[in-house]
């Protein structure tokens, strides 16, 4: 299919879907979340692909949701159209792995969509914030719930209350992300993060995603007992004996998702 909006390349078993809307620092709109909401569920279905990275541009990734198609809506439109929901929805649903990898500005919407991914590598020039409140909003599609969860409320609230930026450095110190590299490197890092996901069987991936999901879903005790019935499971498959026997023979394994 014909993205406007976006860019997708399938590469080895990498899918990169790169925002495009480069004169508007890729604000999200409806036609870029609903795009950006096939292709990852068009990568997630293509057994060829094992891993997906989101990305932006050097200078932006998202500089959050589009301020001009949103200014002039109603409260009924946003509560009836359920603004952004069935594309955000979409995005946090993918079973694959998921990199952001962010350089530039990452902003309201561009820092909420960064953290729907599974884990966030940033460029130097990274700057993430959840400026809304400037605008005399708030957060719509995660951010108030999500941020917390990576930083700690305090650090949160600093940035929904002030709209004050961090920068990659900060971000690498908090939480919110796991890798900072130069500007130059980031493409090869989320790419060479993502041929060693590539690599591992599809079974344990996805079960290790939504074991650690789960961590912030439930109490201790139930997210114990997923991951140990997920653990157990993983016995069922072709892999665990490939992987093991692999380790014990000292050869590389071949997984085969079975
Ligand atoms: C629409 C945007 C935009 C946005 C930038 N642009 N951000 N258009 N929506 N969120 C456009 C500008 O209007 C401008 O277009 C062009 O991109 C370049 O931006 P400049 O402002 O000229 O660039 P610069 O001076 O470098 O400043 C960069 C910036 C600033 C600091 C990132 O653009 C900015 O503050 N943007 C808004 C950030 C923000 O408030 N995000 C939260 C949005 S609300 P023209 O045509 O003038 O050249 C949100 C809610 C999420 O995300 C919940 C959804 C349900």
């Amino acid at each position: 299919m014909a993205y406007e909006t976006i860019i997708v390349e399938v590469d080895d078993d990498v899918a990169t879907i790169t925002l495009n809307r480069p004169d508007a620092l890729n604000a999200l709109n409806s036609q870029l979340l609903g795009e950006l909401a096939q292709a990852l569920t068009e990568a997630d279905a293509n057994d060829k692909v094992r891993c997906i990275i989101l990305t932006g541009s050097a200078k932006a990734f998202a500089a959050g949701a589009d301020i001009k198609e949103m200014s002039e809506k109603s409260f009924v439109e946003m509560f009836l159209g359920d603004f952004f929901e069935p594309a955000t929805e979409a995005v946090a649903k993918v079973r694959k792995p998921v990199i952001a990898a962010v350089s530039g500005y990452a902003l309201g919407g561009g820092c909420e969509l960064a953290m729907m991914c599974d884990f966030i590598i940033a460029s130097e020039t990274a700057k993430f914030g959840q400026p809304e409140i400037n605008l005399g909003v708030i957060a719509g599609i995660g951010g108030t719930q999500r941020l917390p969860r990576y930083v700690g409320k305090a650090k949160a609230m600093d940035m929904h209350l002030t709209g004050r930026f961090m920068d990659a450095e900060e971000a690498e110190r908090s939480g919110l992300v796991s890798r900072v590299v130069p500007v130059k490197q980031l493409m090869e890092e989320a790419q060479s993060a993502a041929a060693k996901i590539a690599e591992k069987s599809m079974l344990a991936s996805i079960a290790a995603k939504q074991a650690v999901n789960r961590a912030f879903e439930t109490t201790l005790d139930e997210g114990l007992l997923f991951e140990r019935r997920l653990f157990h499971s993983l016995f069922a498959t072709e892999d665990q004996k490939e992987g093991m026997s692999a380790f014990l023979e000292k050869r590389t394994p071949q997984f085969r998702d079975r």
